[in-house]
């Protein structure tokens, strides 16, 4: 009977390879899907086992390249890490169809980052509040004496917030918002948060609790825009189709989060081919779209005067390419090369308008054809493998399955018995 107890001690001292041989043995894992587990963490196993407590190898996911984007008046080749089909093969055609309105243009508010420090048990919240303020430039100094590289690089402390909370005991919240540059900023915000806490409470005669970034990073936000020309996107009654799509996302929170999601498939994977943090970055993203107190899109489709269909997407985007993953995964660094090793800014950028093309292919076929029509041939391949065709019969597998017209297993195990029997 394979080990019930999660209980492995001393796990975290074996390495990595005697922990997948434990893990093996105890759970009488099938030695084929071990070596092949083991052959796919082959080149970055090692890598992981420094990334994160008892690592076993790593999780592959297929990184693709999104080829026809313009950002910025500038050609740029995205690579993008999705397990999902059809995400990558929507921003090239999205791209593609806005190449001849010049691509996707964007700003930024720059990167400034919000660490909180919860400030509790103090019996004059609004004196306290003052008290902060005017210890400003105190702040500012124990700020940046953590961090003077970033001072040097032109970042660091930039001004406080401070927030008085209606809850059961009131309390008082201190936002430091600090311009982390390069970085997605993290860990500087919050060593920062920590260096302070000690002064507030001092100050303010109350006691510090939390101290932690926000990711709601709503000073970090990337704006990015693009039109489509009607003959691109099949015509008047396509393009008012999309806006209606558009329309009913913006009302409806049923509608936006699945909108939002199509936007998050870009925009996630391009994070996560950086080796950036997709939770933080998905996080502030709905949270941002909740902001009025009702969920709603974070793109708005309209028609332009010159009758193109013109998309805006407005979202924090808060990605680094210092620090953490970025540095060490051979794969983000890759792929930051890829893109002409841009910087943090340049980055999110890039992943909002990815973001915008994706959000426009998807509702380009759901107020066309529909989605599963495109989304199935790229199934099709998932459902053959899944059914056991070997990679020289995928291919084949997949066409009769689209043939068929039902992409499902039962009828890819079918097809590949007949395939073999011949
Ligand atoms: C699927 O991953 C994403 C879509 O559902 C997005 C949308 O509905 O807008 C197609």
């Amino acid at each position: 009977m394979p080990k019930t107890s999660s209980r492995i001690a001393g796990f975290h001292t074996l390495d990595r390879i005697q922990r997948l041989k434990t893990l093996a043995a105890d759970l009488k894992l099938d030695a084929g899907n071990v070596d092949a587990f083991l052959n796919a963490s082959a080149a970055t196993g090692d890598i992981a086992a420094h990334m994160v407590e008892n690592a076993i190898g790593t999780m592959n996911v297929p990184l693709g390249i999104a080829t026809n984007m313009v950002v910025d008046g500038r050609d740029v080749l995205v690579p993008m890490a999705s397990e999902e089909s059809s995400v990558i093969a929507a921003v090239c055609n999205g791209a593609r169809q806005c190449r001849a309105t010049g691509g996707v243009r964007t700003s930024t508010t720059g990167p400034l980052m919000i660490a909180q420090v919860q400030i509790t048990g103090v019996s004059d919240p609004f004196s306290a509040r003052a008290q902060l303020f005017e210890k400003t430039p105190e702040i500012k100094n124990i700020c940046n004496e953590m961090d003077p590289l970033l001072v040097e690089m032109g970042g660091g402390f930039k001004d406080i917030e401070v927030r008085v909370l209606d809850t059961a005991e009131p309390m008082v919240i201190l936002h430091l918002i600090v311009d982390t540059r390069d970085a997605m900023g993290a860990n500087a915000v919050n060593t920062m948060a920590e260096a302070v806490a000690p002064h507030v409470s001092k100050w303010t005669g109350g006691r510090v609790e939390l101290r932690i970034l926000s990711n709601l990073a709503d000073r970090r936000l990337v704006r990015a825009t693009a039109k489509w020309p009607l003959k691109e996107i099949g015509g008047k009654g396509v393009r008012d189709a999309m806006v209606r799509a558009g329309a009913f996302a913006n009302a409806d929170p049923y509608r936006a989060t699945t909108h939002n999601k199509g936007i998050m498939n870009g925009v996630s994977a391009v994070v996560l081919a950086t080796g950036n943090d997709t939770r933080a970055v998905e996080a502030g993203a709905h949270a941002y779209a909740a902001r009025s107190g009702r969920y709603s899109a974070l793109t708005r489709w309209e028609v332009a005067k010159d009758g193109t269909l013109s998309g805006s997407l407005e979202m924090p985007l808060a990605v680094g390419i210092v620090g953490g993953a970025t540095k060490i995964h051979p794969t983000a660094q890759f792929s930051l090369e890829i893109m002409g090793t841009p910087g943090a800014d340049k980055l999110a950028r890039i992943a909002g308008a990815v973001g915008l093309v994706q959000n426009f292919s998807a509702l380009k076929a759901l107020a066309t054809e529909g989605i599963q029509r495109g989304h199935m041939s790229l199934h099709a391949k998932n459902v053959a493998m899944m059914a056991g065709a070997e990679p020289d019969e995928i291919n084949a597998v997949a066409d009769a399955l689209i043939e068929s017209g039902a992409v499902r297993q039962d009828v890819a195990k079918r097809i590949l018995k007949k395939l073999r029997s011949k």
